[in-house]
């Protein structure tokens, strides 16, 4: 659906049929999906320019340039993951041009223990080093009963001291008539989509130090630049976005 909208290639009839439905009853949706790219390359840059040189994006997606390693230090080591194996059929077109250190790996974040054997596997990711865990578009499809918190929760404990997360996330407290039509319209078509209140969006950055939280994606389209974003909450589009670090006692703020 989201190639679709964001009027990609890669897309079947049923995509086509959902996502024209979905934008029916939210027409912003476009909007957001738009954000979210310009977020993500902000964001990647961010971090690249912090020196990180590892990155695991969960739930990749179709290709679609720029990808995480087209925009990230050209020295990094990437991890694709991704739950669809259609998705990860295409991964050939993603891979094109990219450096022996980019895998992609067929996974689902929520089985921990699969996901850091296949890690191990590409040994593309060394935990005692700083890594970048990329959320973005990915949580608002992982229902409440699958324990995203503790899936997520724990990868990032295994994270060492200077490691990020980043993610974007779909609001259920901004504009919340128009996505709750969405999930009403996911939940008639069975298309998973849960999205979340902002402090259930914060709760997956535990203790983390936050460098961006609850950000406005609409502001980072406007400023172009990580560093001088406030914390303004999602005003215009209904898409939360942020980031944390985790500090050097483990994640505790001292
Ligand atoms: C909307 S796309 C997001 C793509 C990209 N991250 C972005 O921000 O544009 C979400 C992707 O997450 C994948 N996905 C959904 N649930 C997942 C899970 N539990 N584990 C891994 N991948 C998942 C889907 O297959 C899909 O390719």
């Amino acid at each position: 659906m989201q190639d679709y909208i964001l009027e990609g290639n890669n897309h079947y009839k049923v995509d086509r049929s959902a996502a024209k439905d979905i934008l029916h009853v939210f027409p912003e949706m476009k909007t957001a999906e738009n954000a979210n790219v310009m977020y993500k390359k902000c964001a990647l840059q961010h971090l690249s320019s912090c020196g990180i040189r590892q990155f695991i994006d969960v739930g990749m997606g179709f290709s679609r340039s720029p990808n995480l390693h087209e925009v990230v230090h050209p020295d990094s080591s990437v991890i694709y993951i991704d739950n669809d194996p259609i998705v990860l059929s295409y991964s050939d077109d993603l891979l094109v041009g990219s450096s022996e250190s980019t895998h992609c790996v067929l996974v689902d974040v929520t089985e921990t223990d699969q996901v850091i054997a296949a890690l191990d596997t590409t040994g593309g990711v060394d935990f005692d080093q700083p890594v970048a865990l990329c959320l973005h578009a990915v949580l608002h499809l992982v229902s409440g009963e699958r324990d995203p918190y503790g899936s997520v929760g724990r990868l990032m404990d295994r994270m060492a001291p200077g490691s990020y997360v980043s993610l974007t996330h779909y609001a259920s407290d901004i504009d919340v008539e128009s996505l709750a039509a969405v999930a009403g319209l996911c939940e008639k078509l069975d298309t998973p989509f849960y999205p979340r209140t902002l402090d259930q969006v914060l709760r997956f950055f535990q203790d983390w130090e936050p460098v961006l939280r609850g950000v406005d994606v609409a502001s980072v389209a406007h400023e172009r630049s990580v560093e001088d974003l406030a914390w303004t909450m999602g005003r215009h589009i209904p898409l939360y976005a942020g980031m944390a670090r985790k500090v050097e006692n483990g994640g505790k703020r001292s």
